[in-house]
């Protein structure tokens, strides 16, 4: 399964890439916004500071703002153009279905994003989007079943043959990127934060003691 660090923070994109298992990011306008970078300008550059950082063959989500067809694939074309590493991030609405399957035929690459049903899980597919992102955190924030959706999607995707990876996206926690790797999501993308909650544990930390302990006392 595919590490990508959900955010537009440099410092968090560039800790998670020294940890050696950063396989992409994703950001969104929200994210951007977060950041502070504003302006075509700025958020260009900043995309292009993102792919410096992760280096080659590390796909990196940007966002089109244009909901219109025409909108987002002279957006979309604009931005895969930045970077090799680029991947267009379209939403989930009837133009941006138009626009993925533009896209697959153009040869770029795209993560269709703000998926929360099995039903709009097949039309990205079919229309050859790279990456879905079902929204697991926001489905739990309702009440119902995020991971319900990553397994429902993942039978369909292995009964109907579909290449278009699993993207769980609004991920919360470290317990929320262990079972989408058992609900059978391709990649996870989520905060640095819940990555390296994986880490934790009392009993490595107990038993580290314990060796630099005994390896002190045997060697003074
Ligand atoms: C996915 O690509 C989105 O950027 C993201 O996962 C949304 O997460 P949130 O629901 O925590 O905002």
């Amino acid at each position: 399964m595919l590490f990508f660090v959900d955010t537009a923070n440099l410092d968090h994109i560039r800790e998670a890439s020294e940890l050696g298992i950063l396989d992409g990011v994703t950001t969104n306008p929200s994210l951007m916004a977060k950041e502070g970078v504003s302006g075509e300008k700025n958020i260009l550059k900043h995309y292009r500071d993102i792919c410096a950082i992760v280096g080659e063959g590390r796909d990196v989500s940007a966002e089109v703002i244009a909901t219109d067809f025409k909108g987002m694939v002279e957006e979309g074309k604009r931005l895969a153009d930045l970077h090799e590493n680029i991947v267009v991030k379209v939403p989930m609405i009837r133009e941006g279905v138009k626009a993925i399957a533009y896209f697959t035929d153009a040869g770029i690459r795209t993560n269709c994003t703000l998926v929360f049903s099995a039903g709009q899980a097949l039309l990205a597919a079919k229309a050859g989007a790279t990456y879905l992102s079902p929204f697991i955190g926001r489905i739990d924030d309702i009440g119902w079943d995020g991971m319900a959706l990553i397994k429902e999607i993942a039978e369909i995707y292995n009964n109907s043959g579909f290449d278009t990876a699993i993207l769980a996206a609004s991920i919360r926690s470290p317990l929320h990127i262990i079972e989408a790797a058992k609900a059978g999501a391709d990649v996870v993308t989520c905060p640095l934060s819940a990555i390296l909650g994986l880490l934790n544990h009392p009993l490595t930390d107990i038993g580290l003691e314990k060796f630099l302990e005994d390896h002190r006392k045997a060697n003074g």
